[in-house]
C-alpha cells in the first residue's frame, strides 16, 4: 500500500517520494507569476508553481516550450522579467548578483550532454565546484571526489578525460560534479537524452536515489514521459510559455486537456501493452 503524499493527500505517488518530503507541505521554491521576455517575446507567461522540501517535479513539454528557460530562473542563471522566485523565504528575482552567487552554491545543475570540461579530467570536472567556492585541502579534495563518484556508481574515473567516457557515464560525471557542493536542490536539464533506454533507467533510478540519500528537492526537465511517470512526484506540463497543469504521474493519466493526452499517451500506450517498467521504488 502506498502512503499519502504530503503536499497532495494522494496515495497514488511512490511511497518512497512522500517519505521523503521531509517537511509536510513545506514549499522549497514558490514560484509566482513568473514572466521571461526576451526580444518583445515572451517565452514565459505567468507561471505559478511551488516545489516542495524533498520532491521531484519534472517540468514537460515540447520543444520551444521554455523548460530550459524556466530551470535556468530557477536557477539564479537568467533574471525573470517579472515575478518571484521565492527561496528559503527570499526572492532570487530580485538578489544582487552577490547574494546571487551565494544562493547558486546551494544549486546543482546537472546540464543536458552533461556539459563536462573537456581539457579537465574526471577529477578536476567534480572538484570544479569545491575548488571555485570553498578553501578545500588537496586531502579532502580527494576523498570528496572519491564519495562523490561513489554516490553516481562511479569508481577509479577520477584520471579519464571526458571523451574516455561513454554517455551514461558523462551524465553521472556531471551529478557527482554537481553533488560536490552539497546542494540542497538539484536541476537537470534532459539528463535521460540520448541515452539508450536501460542507461536512461539507470540515471532515472540515481536521480530518485540521490533524493533519496540526500534529501535534495529536484526539478527534472525532460521530453521523456516514460521518465517522468517513474520518477515525478508531480510533473508540469508546459506549453508556449504557460503553465498548462501540475499534478501527479496518477492525476495525469487521469487528464482530459487534450495537449496533456497528447503529451502522455505515449505511456499510457506502453503501459497498457504490457511494457511499463517496475517503478524506481514502490
Ligand atoms: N536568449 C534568447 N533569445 C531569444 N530567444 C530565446 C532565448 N532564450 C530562449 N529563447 C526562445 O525561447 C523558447 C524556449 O526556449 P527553451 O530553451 O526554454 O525551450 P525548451 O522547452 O527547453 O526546448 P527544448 O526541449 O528544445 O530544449 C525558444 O523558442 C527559444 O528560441
Ligand atoms: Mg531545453
Amino acid at each position: 500500500m502506498r502512503a499519502e503524499h504530503p503536499l497532495t493527500g494522494r496515495s497514488d505517488v511512490p511511497a518512497s517520494g512522500s517519505q521523503l518530503v521531509a517537511d509536510a507541505g513545506a514549499s522549497a521554491i514558490e514560484v509566482r507569476d513568473l514572466s521571461y521576455v526576451v526580444s518583445d517575446r515572451a517565452v514565459l507567461s505567468g507561471i505559478t508553481f511551488n516545489v516542495g522540501r524533498g520532491e521531484i517535479l519534472s517540468l514537460m513539454g515540447r520543444s520551444g516550450s521554455g523548460k530550459t528557460t524556466l530551470l535556468k530562473c530557477l536557477g539564479g542563471l537568467l533574471r525573470p522579467t517579472e515575478g518571484s522566485i521565492t527561496i528559503k523565504g527570499t526572492d532570487i528575482a530580485r538578489m544582487s548578483e552577490i547574494q546571487l552567487n551565494r544562493i547558486r552554491l546551494r544549486i546543482g545543475f546537472v546540464f543536458q550532454y552533461a556539459a563536462l570540461f573537456d581539457s579537465l579530467t574526471v577529477f578536476d570536472n567534480v572538484a570544479f565546484g569545491l575548488v571555485q567556492h570553498r578553501r578545500v585541502g588537496r586531502e579532502d579534495l580527494r576523498q570528496t571526489v572519491r564519495e562523490r563518484l561513489a554516490d553516481v556508481h562511479l569508481e577509479g574515473v577520477e584520471d579519464l578525460y571526458p571523451s574516455e567516457l561513454s554517455g551514461g557515464m558523462q551524465k553521472r560525471v556531471g551529478l557527482a560534479r554537481a553533488l560536490a557542493t552539497n546542494p540542497e536542490f538539484l536541476l537537470y536539464d534532459e539528463p535521460t537524452s540520448g541515452l539508450d533506454p536501460v542507461t536512461g533507467r539507470a540515471i532515472d533510478d540515481l536521480i530518485v536515489e540521490t533524493r533519496e540519500r540526500f534529501g535534495v528537492t529536484s526539478v527534472v526537465v525532460s521530453h521523456d514521459i516514460e521518465t517522468i511517470m517513474r520518477i515525478s512526484d508531480r510533473a508540469a506540463m508546459i506549453e508556449d510559455g504557460r503553465l498548462l497543469t501540475v499534478d501527479t504521474p496518477a492525476g495525469l493519466r487521469r487528464s482530459d486537456h487534450p495537449s496533456v493526452r497528447e503529451f502522455i499517451e505515449p505511456a499510457i500506450n506502453s503501459e497498457s501493452a504490457g511494457a511499463q517498467q517496475p517503478r524506481v521504488r514502490s
